[in-house]
C-alpha cells in the first residue's frame, strides 16, 4: 500500500497566499504586522529556523526585526529587549528561538513576553487558555499538523489519537488540540511500556521525540494517518524524521514527509498568529 503524502510545502504556500492577501488589505488600512524575532547564539539550526521565518515574513509582507545576540548575553539584557518591543507598536509579535544558552532560564524569559505578542503561544497564559479551551493563538506545531489532518479528510472525533512526546513546544498542546477535535488521546513517553504496542492503536499517530526513525512501520496500524515533526540530521548528513520512512509508507494511508512536512506549515501558523496579533492589537 502506498500511503498518501500529506505536502506541507504545498498547503503552507495557500496558507501563506491568504495571509498575504489580507496583509495586503491591512496595509491598505494603515497596519502593517511586524514581528520581532530574538536569536540568541550561533547555533546553526536554529540560524536555518530563524532565516526561514524571516523570508516567510518577506512573503506575506509582515515587517520582521531581527535580534542576533551574542551567546554570553545576560538573561537580564535578553529580558530588557523583550520588556522594550513589548511597547513598540509596530511588533505586533515576539519570538525568541530555542533553545537558549544555558545560563539563561528559558521560563524567565518565555514569562517576559507580552501574552498578547505571544506568536509561538508558549506564555503560561497562552497555554493555560489553549488548555480550558479558550486560545488566543494556537501552537504553530499542532495546529499546522491539524492543518495537515484535515488534508485527509478524517473525522478526528472519536478517533484513537497517539502523541509520543510531551514536550511543551509539540507534544502537550498537540493532545489539547486533539482533545478538542474530540479525539481520544493517549500521549506516550520515554517512560511508556509497550509503546509499540500502544502506538498500534492509532488512528492518528504523531511522533514528537526527536529520535531519528525511532517508530518502525511495524507500530503503525494498517490505514494509519501518521504525522512525523521529527529533523533529526544523521551522522551522514541525511536529515530523517522520528518515523522509519519507507515502512512506514507501507502501513499508513497517509503521511507527512520530513522535510516539507511539518516544518513548513509551523512557519505557516506561526505566520498566522503574527497577523491575528496585529488585528488585536489594531482593533
Ligand atoms: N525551537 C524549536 N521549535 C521552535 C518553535 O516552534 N519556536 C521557537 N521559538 N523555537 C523553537
Amino acid at each position: 500500500m502506498g500511503a498518501k503524502i500529506l505536502n506541507g510545502t504545498e498547503l503552507s504556500k495557500a496558507v501563506k497566499q491568504e495571509l498575504g492577501e489580507e496583509v495586503r488589505e491591512m496595509v491598505q488600512r494603515g497596519v502593517q504586522p511586524g514581528l520581532a524575532v530574538i536569536i540568541v547564539g550561533d547555533d546553526p539550526a536554529s540560524r536555518v529556523y530563524v532565516n526561514n521565518k524571516k523570508k516567510a515574513c518577506q512573503e506575506i509582507g509582515i515587517a520582521s526585526f531581527e535580534y542576533a545576540l551574542d551567546a554570553n548575553i545576560k538573561e537580564k539584557e535578553l529580558i530588557d529587549l523583550i520588556n522594550v518591543l513589548n511597547k513598540d507598536a509596530k511588533v505586533n509579535g515576539i519570538l525568541v528561538q530555542l533553545p537558549l544558552p544555558r545560563h539563561i532560564n528559558e521560563e524567565n524569559v518565555l514569562y517576559a513576553i507580552d501574552p498578547g505578542k505571544d506568536a509561538d503561544c508558549f506564555h503560561p497564559s497562552n497555554a493555560g487558555r489553549l488548555m480550558i479551551g479558550n486560545p488566543m493563538f494556537m501552537p504553530c506545531t499542532p495546529a499546522g499538523i491539524i492543518e495537515l489532518i484535515n488534508l485527509t479528510g478524517i473525522d478526528i472525533q472519536g478517533k484513537e489519537c497517539v502523541v509520543v512526546g510531551r514536550s511543551n513546544i509539540v507534544g502537550k498542546p498537540m493532545s489539547m488540540l486533539l482533545l478538542a477535535k474530540n479525539g481520544t488521546v493517549t500521549v506516550c513517553h520515554s517512560k511508556t511500556r509497550d509503546l509499540p504496542e500502544i502506538c498500534r492503536r492509532a488512528d492518528v499517530l504523531v511522533a514528537a521525540i526527536g529520535k531519528p526513525e525511532f517508530i518502525k512501520g511495524s507500530f503503525i496500524k494498517p490505514g494509519a494517518v501518521v504525522i512525523d515533526v521529527g529533523m533529526n540530521r544523521l551522522e551522514n548528513k541525511k536529515l530523517v524524521g522520528d518515523v522509519e520512512y519507507a515502512s512506514a509508507c507501507e502501513v499508513a494511508s497517509a503521511i507527512t514527509p520530513v522535510p516539507g512536512g511539518v516544518g513548513p506549515m509551523t512557519i505557516a501558523m506561526l505566520m498566522r498568529n503574527t497577523v491575528k496579533a496585529a488585528r488585536l492589537q489594531n482593533g
